[in-house]
């Protein structure tokens, strides 16, 4: 397989059979996430693994789009350290890259995901701190719902040729 098919062919899976994902599974996840790029590679991010029913039931009752936690194996919530950033804000765009990579290594494994997202919203974000009891200088960034698949979805078109300039803002790079 062409290794960009992984990144053509992840969508968000949203129904889940009921195998369960291995621990050493989950671990191996993690461990891409936290190859990810970060600024001045200062890593200011922690896991949550969510991986028992009475917390996913919460889960459900506290994020209006989160309904796939009825069949998600596991849940896990990226959470960004202001303690550890290199400056204020930078733990949002890498708590993004560690999320990415986190999806893109669960499509490489044959496991299904999802981006439920938490921040920039206050409310979501003060529901999720109190529900996984985060200490006040670490956010939760991201959801992410795993499990595999119970369906599957077609590649939509996305490229966009005229998004992208040459040099300047009036110089299409891709000429019709
Ligand atoms: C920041 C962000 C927040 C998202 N929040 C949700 C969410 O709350 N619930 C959900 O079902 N999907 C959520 N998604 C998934 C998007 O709906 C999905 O990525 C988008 O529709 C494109 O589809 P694809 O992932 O299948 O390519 C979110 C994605 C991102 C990047």
């Amino acid at each position: 397989m062409d290794e960009l098919e992984y990144i053509f062919n992840r969508r968000s899976i949203r129904k889940f059979t009921d195998r369960k994902i291995d621990d050493a599974l989950i671990g191996k996840l993690l461990e891409a996430a936290m190859y990810a790029p970060s600024a001045v590679n200062s890593q200011p991010w922690h896991f949550v693994v969510v991986d028992n029913r009475k917390m996913m039931d919460r889960i459900m009752e506290i994020h209006p789009y989160a309904a796939m936690f009825r069949t998600a194996s596991h849940g896990i919530v990226v959470c960004g350290d202001e303690q550890l950033q290199h400056g204020d804000g930078y733990w949002v765009v890498d708590c993004g890259a560690a999320t990415q990579t986190l999806l893109l290594a669960a499509q490489t494994m044959g496991i299904g995901s999802c981006w439920v997202g938490i921040h920039p919203r206050k409310e979501r974000k003060e529901a999720f701190s109190r529900l996984l009891e985060l200490p006040p200088h670490v956010n939760p960034f991201a959801l992410v719902a795993l499990g595999y698949p119970a369906e599957t979805k077609p590649r939509p078109a996305r490229f966009k040729p005229e998004r992208v300039k040459r040099n300047t803002w009036n110089q299409p790079y891709f000429s019709r």
